[in-house]
């Protein structure tokens, strides 16, 4: 594997021919326009609400919280840094168990009564700090992100997964230990989870949250069931069906908190599991069915957005107007997740250039877009962009190709470029990430998340070492 690496394209003619020579087409400005002039300064009205600016940051958890589900010191850091990054969008902060089985790690945050106060604090610590760099947080936009693991559920113990499922799948279940069906959540199951994701919307917006995503990705419960065709009863099949579990959560959020909004994170499309080929580069898992990937053409490594432009459609007619798109599972294809040039310590060497991940992810969103111009939407994807994503960025959203740029990665190793961008100053290259994976290989070991190669506060922590005896071991 031999893909030029982002920082040695130093010019923006470079980095253009290099898209060139991969045939992918992407927009990009050579100029980053700064202040009022630029596009990506510019505010997005609501329905009921003004976002600030056209950057967004992105849900991402720590595995940081106490083993109660309540933030630590490092969570609260953390969401401090998205208050300071300049963006007006926070989509969601990070995922939220809904209840204790489905916390994807023992140390996610969960939205009980109990935690309610601490998790309201979180908001309030980012929100402080927000308006202590900025002056005000009128035009800031905080999302809560409510979520259930499924199938990656690990609620007790990080070596130990306890997965609840919405189908047999024959690509994933083995990885698993799933022979039977004793995993799948049955109806009443699943009717009584709708019961308790609307109770953590209900004490979301009591701890001031102004919506909640109702998450649909990276392969946890909501988006395997929209991919449940082989799922028999209520919630599985037909689209109507594939698609009750999230209509009677947002029936339930309209009733029981009607100032609430909703928004949804939906992994636009899927790809089949990968896994290690005998040189390491990631290959299609032979055994997998490609009729359950949601967005998936068949092929088991294409796309069809049909299925997911419906539920645009059905987006718009409940009346949710924000949508974040991403795609796949960052468990089973990070490639098409978070492309990266250095893959996380447990996954598979890149099997294309990075480049053509986030363009692939791009794409998909403006086709979204294009087809459902009425709602919001979020991309997703853009940190492999490295140096030039303000100039994709701008580009992007100036062409109505996205309404606004989510950052993931990026803002764990660059906390405040949406600000340095919209102020016009030069970025500050050593603070640019590089994708080393740090971050995601940290927490599959059982180390808190957070990035160690360029942060100054991971990079003085102890968990450093062992990471890298752990890589250097592996
Ligand atoms: C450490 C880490 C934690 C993440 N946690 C979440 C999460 O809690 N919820 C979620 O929807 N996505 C999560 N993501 C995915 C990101 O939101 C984002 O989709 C992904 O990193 C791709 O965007 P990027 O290229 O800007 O990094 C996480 C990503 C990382 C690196
Ligand atoms: S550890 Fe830091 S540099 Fe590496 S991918 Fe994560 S944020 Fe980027």
């Amino acid at each position: 594997m031999a893909y030029p690496r982002i920082a040695s394209l130093k010019t923006h003619d470079q980095f253009i021919s290099r898209l060139a020579e991969l045939g992918l087409e992407l927009p990009s400005d050579e100029n980053v326009k700064q202040g009022d002039a630029s596009p990506l300064a510019q505010p997005i009205q609501l329905k009921h609400d003004v976002v600030g600016n056209r950057f967004c940051i992105l849900p991402m958890e720590g595995w940081d919280g106490t083993t109660d589900g309540k933030p630590s010191e490092l969570t609260r850091r953390r969401w401090k840094n998205f208050g300071i990054s300049g963006a007006k969008l926070i989509w969601g902060g990070e995922a939220v168990a809904v209840r204790h089985d489905g916390r994807a790690n023992p140390n996610q945050l969960i939205m009980t009564e109990s935690n309610l106060a601490s998790i309201e604090s979180l908001r309030h610590d980012l929100v402080a700090a927000h308006e202590e760099r900025f002056g005000n947080s009128d035009d800031l936009l905080v999302g809560l992100q409510l979520t259930h693991s499924g199938r990656f559920a690990r609620p007790n113990e990080k070596a130990r997964a306890e997965p609840l499922i919405a189908q047999r799948n024959p690509g994933l279940d083995p990885r698993f230990g799933i022979t039977d069906d004793s995993k799948l959540l049955s109806d009443d199951d699943l009717k009584r989870l709708i019961e308790d994701f609307i109770a953590a919307a209900v004490r979301s917006q009591r701890a001031g949250y102004r919506f909640v995503d109702v998450k649909h990705c990276h392969g946890y419960l909501g988006h395997e069931l929209l991919g449940g065709h082989d799922r028999a009863g209520e919630f599985g099949g037909s689209f109507e069906n594939r698609t009750r579990f999230l209509r009677d959560i947002v029936a339930g959020i309209r009733s029981e908190a009607p100032q609430l909004e909703i928004g949804v994170r939906v992994s636009i499309f899927d790809f089949v599991p990968y896994k290690p080929g005998d040189d390491r580069v990631g290959i299609p898992e032979p055994d997998a069915n490609p009729r359950l990937m949601f967005g998936g053409d068949g092929s088991g490594a294409g796309m069809d957005l049909n299925d997911p432009s419906r539920l645009m459609s059905l987006f718009e007619s409940l009346g949710i107007e924000l949508v974040c798109s991403t795609a796949g599972s960052p468990y089973y294809n990070p490639h098409i997740q978070r492309p990266a040039y250095f893959p996380p310590s447990d996954g598979y060497q890149p099997p294309e250039d990075p480049l053509v991940g986030v363009v692939r992810q791009i794409q998909a969103t403006a086709k979204i877009k294009q087809m459902h111009p009425n709602l919001t939407i979020v991309g997703s994807g853009y940190t492999y962009l490295q140096d030039w994503l303000p100039n994709v960025a701008q580009a992007v959203v100036r062409t109505g190709m996205a309404d606004s740029i989510g950052l993931g990665r990026m803002v764990l190793s660059y906390p405040d470029l949406p600000a340095d961008v919209i102020d016009g100053n030069v970025m500050t290259r050593k603070k640019v990430c590089r994708t080393f994976s740090d971050c995601t290989t940290a927490p599959r070991n059982g180390i808190v998340s957070g990035c160690y190669p360029l942060d100054p506060f991971y990079k003085a922590m102890p968990e450093r070492k062992q990471l890298a005896d752990l890589k250097s071991n592996g």
